[in-house]
């Protein structure tokens, strides 16, 4: 058979195939990206579902409008509005998760050969979507306070880039957020520049330490137009990733281009989902409920931080995220951290070798593991394994 050539720069996803592995219950698994199952709202979504099909029955299951439910938009657009953000409703579009939001940007913008600014390290699963669009990949190095300034200025100038995507909230994966310094830094220099910035921010409301920081868009807002940016968000991790549903924010010339390529893909959302997030979120007290998350996943982060530091060597290192799901580990140089995944594997604790997030090459000495989906005993117990392998590595 003849698949198209594009199907030749796009692989299998390395954490789904890592995830497989995982489904033997004996194992620890800290390689997911899964929100902590405890907190989804079984109860009240199975209260609002009832409420939905007993009072709009016929109407939630009916074709519906490409955008999205508008109740729904708009009280996204309030959400933002509550967390200082600017967005009208009509400037949000209803996705099938926002992931979706990332093939239809990249649907909209990128040709092939197109320059795609992305940060190193960077979401394995927008790699793999723009990948299909066939862009060359730039990677910007990040630091501790979000993307190099000298690197994103050189590459807007000289490179012609058509995105610049960018997680600036306790990033997948390495858990790093953008100072404010840098977010207005960025601001400034996108906002000077025919680039769109692709926003992807489906952590910044699990934010357990620290102050809220404002989104770029916000930022750019304050130096001109936002018409060139777009910011994406999504229920998955204070509802549940099961409903499919995020979002996107756009102004009329992106949002135009955006609707004609989402009902050409599925027309609309799910509009039953769309109407029972609708309803739990207009009836319960999403914040607190939030709030829980918040303090479980902080408790976790810090037992998780601790045990690298207690438990392995010095020259071993970590982020220490003030929110999302995240670490980004460091291993020294002659570690092989693909050798330390195969390794613990066999003890039943697997992690995500950092190599896999990068668009150029690197990260072999690099880790990603996830603190959100494994209560506390079982980080405790997967810690302590994953420190004895350690300590049998060569090179450690
Ligand atoms: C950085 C990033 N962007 C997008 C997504 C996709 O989320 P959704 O469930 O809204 O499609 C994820 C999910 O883990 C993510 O980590």
């Amino acid at each position: 058979m003849k698949f198209a050539r594009r199907m030749s720069s796009v692989h299998r996803s390395f954490i789904r195939e890592i995830l497989k592995a995982a489904v033997d219950p004996g194992i620890i698994s800290f390689a997911g990206g899964l929100p902590n199952p405890r907190f989804f709202p079984v109860r009240e979504l199975e209260e609002a579902t009832r409420k939905v099909l007993s009072s709009d029955g016929a109407a939630a299951l009916q074709y519906a409008t490409t955008e999205g439910f508008p109740p729904l938009r708009e009280m996204i657009a309030a959400r933002y509005a509550a967390r200082g953000t600017r967005v009208r409703p009509e400037e949000v579009l209803i996705l099938n998760g926002s992931q979706q939001g990332l093939d239809l940007v990249a649907k909209v913008f990128v040709d092939p050969g197109d320059v795609v600014l992305v940060e190193s390290p960077s979401y394995l699963a927008a790699l793999q979507c723009f990948g299909f669009f066939e862009p060359r990949f730039l990677p910007l190095f990040m630091d501790s306070d979000g993307v190099c300034v000298r690197e994103l200025t050189a590459a807007l100038r000289d490179a012609e880039p058509k995105l610049f995507y960018a997680i600036p909230n306790f990033q997948n994966p390495s858990g790093i957020s953008y100072s404010r310094e840098r977010r207005r830094e960025a601001a400034r220099l996108l906002a000077g520049s025919s680039t769109v910035l692709v926003e992807d921010d489906p952590y910044g409301e699990i934010r357990f330490m620290g102050e809220d920081l404002p989104s770029i868009r916000a930022c750019i807002s304050e130096a001109g137009s936002t018409d060139s940016s777009v910011l994406l968000g999504t229920f998955s991790k204070i509802v549940s990733p099961g409903v499919r549903l995020g979002w996107i924010v756009a102004g009329t010339e992106i949002m135009e281009r955006l609707v004609v390529a989402k009902q050409a893909a599925d027309l609309h959302s799910n509009e039953l989902t769309q109407r029972i997030v609708h309803r739990y979120l207009s009836d319960n007290d999403v914040n607190a409920h939030i709030q829980r998350i918040r303090d479980a996943y902080k408790r976790q982060r810090d037992l998780m931080v601790s045990a690298v530091k207690s438990l392995f060597p010095p020259d071993v290192s970590c982020t220490e995220p003030e929110g999302g799901m995240f670490l980004w580990m460091t291993l020294p140089q002659a570690v092989s951290a693909m050798t330390f995944f195969e390794r613990s594997l066999e003890r039943k604790v697997t992690f995500v070798p950092g190599a896999a997030f990068f668009t150029s090459g690197g990260g072999e000495n690099t880790l990603r593991l996830n603190f959100s989906n494994c209560d506390e005993a079982m980080i405790d117990e997967g810690m302590t394994r994953l420190a004895r392998v350690y300590s049998q590595m060569p090179g450690a």
